[in-house]
């Protein structure tokens, strides 16, 4: 392969970024994420979700049941749970089991609980084992109930004095009957974080946080269906999701739970903030999951709810929004220059959502949003870009870039290397990932139990694709990105985790998404072979802010050939002895089904990571092997 040092195209968006959709989905948000240990933690729910006390047990004979208090914590919080001590009293009180277990080791907790009703004494906060009597870590907390009139929050912090041997663990809370006149005591907003990602308060758990930290530079949230919500009138509203947590009422999430709401705008502002990385935004464009179309009449409530999230993400801190973002403790604006209006919008409601989209939903949305800040660029959710039926595709308008969501067959995602070549419009690649074994099943299938060596190389290709295009195609995602392996409905993510954090698994996409991200380009160059493309997809460029390091990309997919492919790469001007690293990604078996699983912690990945010379040519000479990936990159550094 020679590379051309001149010619080709600077990239639309300074380094070429990968990155991941972020929604909660899975469990990958609460129960995810989110580091909050408890669940149902403040009884929220919907129409679709009815409240409960799902997750607790009875202490000591105590009777829980929820109560819809006349004098709830809060507007957004109505219900609570009632602790009835049994006749007899004594201590009693509750446990919950958290998000199917947690993770107990010796280290600082943070507590919280509210609660109404008048007592005398102290709780005792406890972490312990669910299988035996130990009991890893307790805690006393004095008693502000002096009354009984109105809802005290007690705090506290708990060190366990020892690790706990795995996670079917539970958080206890309990009380002295004797010191309640009443007899039993009402519970809210129960709640315990262990140490956080960059101890961010009420921030992310810290061994998923690493998994997708320092290879991604590029984030797109909220979502995804989530953002789109069951109705236009439960879609993810951004307002319920900002302020103290005992104001959020919660959503009814469209993933099968009800969602806290703990992972807010904000939140998700400073997850991308502490990521050290770039956003996409997605707003709400009045389109729903069950085909609810907002009318063009009713359109404006919508618009003017994205202008003010605009405005609470990036405006001043004197700007009515901005002040509110301030008051919450980050009067910086964030770096916004990406909106979406709204999420595949040519799927739900059929043609018909698809065709208000791009009548009057998107435009009325993108002319108020560039009106007000005309840096913003736009994208463009409602074009299917479905080459195999190209009267489906209705071309973003023009400034607006487009997003591409394939989930696919390894062979089509091949297929799909040179997709971008001719395409004018912007894209972005929104949500990508091999899905379905080829020749299988199609979207009504299953998916693959786990991302699989054949699909991963095959995005592998796929994104090589994009990279050749990254003048055009500015940002890929991976989506969905997390999956709790005690609840999910998506079994193809990027990483696979359950409360005990050694099951939490890279899975085989990853070790190549990661790969990709970490050699980035800022000029695509030519390149040219006499082999053509396939079995060896190949992509060059340069980055500037590495001085100029060459980088080349192959992968080798569903080689006829049992040998290795030989490959030589002459980067124009590189000299004899020059260096390079060659980063390679192969299963070691070469076995296409091999995949990742959390039960096994075995990683069928093999890495080989090597500096090699340019010889006497200036060309560097390697192979690879069938179903494998590699970059070479000149800095060594
Ligand atoms: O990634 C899972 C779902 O796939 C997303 O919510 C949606 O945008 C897409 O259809």
């Amino acid at each position: 392969v020679s590379v051309s040092s001149s010619g080709g195209n600077a990239t639309g968006y300074g380094q070429t970024r990968y990155g991941f959709l972020h929604e909660d989905i899975n469990n990958s948000g609460d129960g995810g994420i989110y580091a909050e240990l408890v669940r149902n933690r403040a009884f929220q729910y919907s129409r679709k979700y009815p409240v409960s006390t799902d997750g607790y047990y009875s202490i000591n004979g105590a009777k829980l049941s929820i109560q819809m208090l006349d004098e709830p914590l809060s507007e957004a919080l109505p219900a609570s749970m009632r602790v009835k001590a049994p006749k007899g009293g004594g201590v009693v009180g509750f446990e919950n089991e958290g998000y199917w277990g947690m993770d107990v080791k010796q280290q600082p907790y943070s507590g919280t609980f509210w609660v109404k009703g008048e007592y005398h004494g102290h709780f005792t906060a406890s972490l312990q084992s669910n299988l035996t009597d130990a009991v890893f870590g307790s805690t006393k907390v004095k008693s502000k109930c002096k009354t009984g009139d109105e809802w005290v929050e007690h705090t506290y912090e708990l060190v366990p004095t020892k690790d706990a041997p795995n996670s079917n663990n539970t958080l206890a809370i309990t009380f002295d009957a004797a010191g309640a006149p009443s007899g039993h005591l009402d519970f809210n907003f129960i709640s315990l974080f262990p140490p956080t990602f960059k101890d961010r308060k009420n921030g992310l758990r810290v061994d998923v946080a690493e998994t997708l930290y320092g290879w991604s530079s590029v984030i797109r949230f909220p979502g995804g269906n989530m953002l789109e919500g069951n109705t236009n009138r439960s879609y993810w509203n951004w307002k319920d999701s900002i302020g103290p947590l005992i104001e959020r009422p919660g959503f009814a999430g469209v993933w099968g739970y009800q969602q806290t709401h703990g992972l807010g705008l904000l939140e998700y502002l400073e997850w991308a903030e502490d990521f050290e990385v770039e956003f996409v935004l997605a707003v709400y464009a009045g389109l729903s999951l069950n085909g609810d179309i907002t009318p063009e009449d009713k359109l404006q409530r919508f618009i003017d709810e994205a202008l003010e999230e605009i405005e609470f993400v990036r405006g001043p801190a004197d700007s009515t929004w901005g002040s509110r973002r301030a008051e919450l403790g980050h009067p910086e604006p964030f770096t916004l220059e990406y909106v979406e209006v709204g999420n595949e919008d040519w799927l739900a409601g059929g043609d018909k959502g698809w065709n208000a989209y791009f009548r009057y939903r998107f435009p009325l949305f993108q002319q108020a949003i560039n009106e007000v800040y005309p840096d913003i660029e736009i994208l463009y959710s409602g074009s299917a870009y479905d080459t195999s039926s190209p009267g489906n595709y209705h071309p973003p308008q023009n400034p607006a870039i487009g997003d591409y969501h394939p989930y696919r067959e390894p062979d089509d995602l091949v297929d799909e290397f040179d997709l971008f070549d001719n395409q004018t419009v912007r894209h972005i690649v929104g949500e990508v990932a091999a899905t379905f074994v080829n020749n299988g099943t199609g979207f009504d299938g299953d998916l693959h139990p786990f991302p699989w060596w054949i699909g991963t190389v095959g995005e592998a290709v796929s994104m090589i694709g994009y990279e050749r295009n990254a003048d055009r195609v500015l940002g890929t995602f991976y989506a969905p990105v997390l999956r709790n392996m005690n609840r999910w409905q998506w079994s193809i993510t990027l990483v696979q985790f359950a409360a005990d954090p050694a099951l939490t698994t890279r899975s085989t996409s990853w070790y190549v998404w990661d790969l990709f991200a970490l050699h980035p380009i800022t000029h695509v160059l030519p390149v040219e072979s006499p082999a053509g493309y396939g079995p060896l997809y190949y992509g060059a460029g340069t980055d500037e802010e590495r001085d100029g390091a060459m980088v080349w990309k192959g992968a080798v997919y569903n080689s006829t050939n049992k040998a290795d492919v030989p490959i030589s790469v002459a980067f124009d001007g590189v000299k004899a002895g020059t260096k390079a690293v060659l980063d390679m990604r192969t299963q070691a078996e070469g076995n296409p089904w091999a995949y990742n699983d959390p039960f096994t912690g075995v990683n069928v990945v093999s890495t080989t990571t090597e500096v090699i010379t340019a010889n006497a040519d200036g060309v560097f000479e390697f192979s690879m092997p069938n179903l494998s990936v590699a970059v070479l990159d000149t800095d060594v550094s």
